[in-house]
C-alpha cells in the first residue's frame, strides 16, 4: 500500500522503515529539512539498533523516501500516518499543537478520499478534534477516516517490537477504515484489536501507566526489602514466575525515566482530572519514583559523608540500555544532585555521550568504560547496559581509591562483590 508518516523521530521513522520493509511503498514526512536532507544521504538522527541498515535497504530498493512536503505526501498515499511530538507542558498536560497543524495542512492537500491515522500518544478524544479539524480546513468536499493506531514499541528495541508486534490496536469510528488497516498489518501476523476511537487512545495511556506502576510497586518493595535484610531480586523472580504477574518491568533501580512513562503518567492523571477523576494510585507511582532516586542519593551521601571535592565515576547517561536517548534520564538527574552536591564526575555511556554533553557541563567523559574508576573516590552504576555486566572489576578495584561501588541497577552479584573486596551498594538486597 502508499503509506505516508508525517513526523521522523523514533516512532515515525521505525514505522515507515518497518512498514516499508514489508512491502509497502512508504514516504517520510518531516518538517526539518536538515533532518530530511541527512536521512537522504543516508545518515541517522538517532542510534536505534537495526534500523540504519533497514533505512538504507529500503531507500535503495526505492520503497522508502523522505521529504519535506506534507504535500506530496498526502498527494501520493492513500493512508497518512500522524508520528510527531505531543511533548508535556507545565501542568503534566499534552501539547497537541504539532498534531493541530499536521491534522491543518493534511486538511489543505486532500484532494480525495484519505485515512488519517494517529501514531502519536495523545489524550483520549483527539481522534474527534482531528476529524472536527481536518473538515473544516479541508477545502475541498472529500471523505476522511480518522483512524487511532497507538504505537507500543521500546526504544532501543524499536524495529523488533514494530516487526513483531504482541497485537495492534486500531480504534475507528465506522468500519469503512477497517479493511485497508488490517491489510497494511497483516505482514506482521499479529492479532489485530479493533475497538473505538475513545478505547484506542485510552489504551495507550493505561497500559504504560500500569508498566509505571508495576516498576513503582517494585521500588517499593525494594525499600521494605532493604529495611528486612530480603533480596528485591529474588522477591522478582519469585512473583514474575507467576504467569498471572509476569517477570518483566520488575527491576527496582533508580526509578523509570525517558520521554515516554512520566509523561504518559501525567498526561493520564490530567485527563483523569479533567473528567472528574482523582488518580490518587498514580499519583503515588510518580512520587514513588521520586523517592526512589532521593534514597539512592542519600545513600551515597550517607557513605562518603561530604561529596565536595569528591570524584564519582559514573557508568551509563541514558535513560535506560541500548539507546542514546538522554530525556528525563535519571543518571542525568543524578549526575546533576551529584554535581549540585559539589562532587567532581568522571563518566561514560556506551552510547549516550554525545547527547549528555549537551547537557552536563564541567564533568569529564571517558571513553574507555574499564578507565572511569581511575582516581575515583566511588563507581556508580546508574544506567542497565548489559556490557557493564562485563566491566574489568580487579581494574575498577585497583583504580578507586576507597573500592565503593553503589549499583543503581542492581547488576552485580552482592556475594561476589564482597568477596572481591568492594564496599558494594545496590538497591533493595
Ligand atoms: C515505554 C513503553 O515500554 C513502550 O511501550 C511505549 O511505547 C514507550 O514507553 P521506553 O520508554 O522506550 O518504552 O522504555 P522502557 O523499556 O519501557 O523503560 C522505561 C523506563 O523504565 C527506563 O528508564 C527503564 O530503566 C525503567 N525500568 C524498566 C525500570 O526501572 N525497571 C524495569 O523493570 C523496567
Amino acid at each position: 500500500m502508499k503509506l505516508t508518516i508525517i513526523g521522523t523521530g523514533y516512532v515515525g521513522l521505525v514505522t515507515g522503515t518497518c512498514f516499508a520493509e514489508v512491502g509497502h511503498q512508504v514516504i517520510c514526512v518531516d518538517k526539518d529539512v536538515a533532518k530530511v536532507k541527512l536521512l537522504q544521504a543516508g545518515g541517522m538522527p538517532i542510534y536505534e539498533p537495526g534500523l540504519e541498515d533497514l533505512v538504507k535497504r529500503n531507500a535503495a530498493a526505492g520503497r522508502l523516501s523522505f521529504t519535506s512536503s506534507t504535500g506530496e505526501g498526502v498527494e501520493k498515499s492513500d493512508v497518512i500516518f500522524i508520528a510527531v511530538p505531543t511533548p508535556p507542558q507545565p501542568d503534566g498536560s499534552v501539547d497537541l499543537s504539532f498534531v493541530e497543524s499536521v491534522s491543518r495542512e493534511i486538511a489543505q492537500s486532500m484532494t480525495g478520499y484519505k485515512i488519517v491515522v494517529d501514531k502519536s500518544t495523545v489524550p483520549v478524544k483527539t481522534g474527534d478534534k482531528v476529524a472536527e479539524t481536518i473538515k473544516r480546513y479541508c477545502k475541498a468536499k472529500v471523505e476522511v477516516d480518522v483512524v487511532s493506531n497507538p504505537e507500543f514499541l521500546r526504544e532501543g528495541f524499536a524495529v523488533e517490537d514494530f516487526m513483531k508486534p504482541d497485537r495492534v490496536v486500531i480504534g475507528v469510528r465506522s468500519q469503512r477504515p477497517v479493511q485497508a488497516m488490517k491489510k497494511i498489518y497483516e505482514p506482521f501476523k499479529a492479532p489485530v484489536i479493533c475497538t473505538d476511537i475513545n478505547s484506542a487512545e485510552l489504551i495507550k495511556h493505561a497500559a504504560n501507566s500500569f508498566l509505571a506502576l508495576k516498576i513503582s510497586y517494585i521500588n517499593a518493595i525494594s525499600v521494605v526489602c532493604e529495611a528486612t535484610g530480603a533480596n528485591v531480586q529474588e522477591l522478582a523472580n519469585g512473583m514474575g514466575m507467576y504467569t498471572r504477574i509476569g517477570r518483566r518491568f520488575l527491576d527496582a533501580g533508580l526509578g523509570f525515566g525517558g520521554s515516554c512513562f512520566p509523561k504518559d503518567l501525567s498526561a493520564f492523571i490530567k485527563i483523569s482530572e479533567q473528567v472528574g477523576y482523582d488518580f490518587k494510585l498514580l499519583k503515588e507511582v510518580q512520587r514513588i519514583n521520586a523517592d526512589q532516586m532521593d534514597r539512592f542519593v542519600k545513600k551515597i551521601i550517607d557513605t562518603l559523608w561530604v561529596l565536595k571535592d569528591k570524584t564519582i565515576g559514573v557508568l551509563g547517561l541514558a535513560f535506560k540500555q541500548n539507546t542514546d536517548d538522554v530525556r528525563l534520564s535519571p543518571a542525568i538527574d543524578l549526575c546533576q544532585r551529584l554535581l549540585k552536591e559539589g562532587a567532581r564526575l568522571r563518566v561514560h555511556d556506551p552510547k549516550a555521550m554525545p547527547k549528555a554533553r549537551a547537557i552536563l557541563n564541567d564533568v569529564e567523559f571517558v571513553e574507555d568504560m574499564d578507565a572511569v574508576a581511575e582516581g575515583c573516590d566511588a563507581l556508580v552504576i546508574a544506567t542497565e547496559w548489559p556490557q557493564f555486566k562485563k566491566l574489568d572489576l580487579e581494574r575498577a578495584r585497583r583504580g578507586l581509591t576507597h573500592p565503593i561501588m553503589f549499583d543503581g541497577r542492581n547488576l552485580f552479584d552482592r556475594a561476589e562483590m564482597e568477596e572481591m573486596g568492594f564496599i558494594y551498594k545496590s538497591v533493595g538486597r
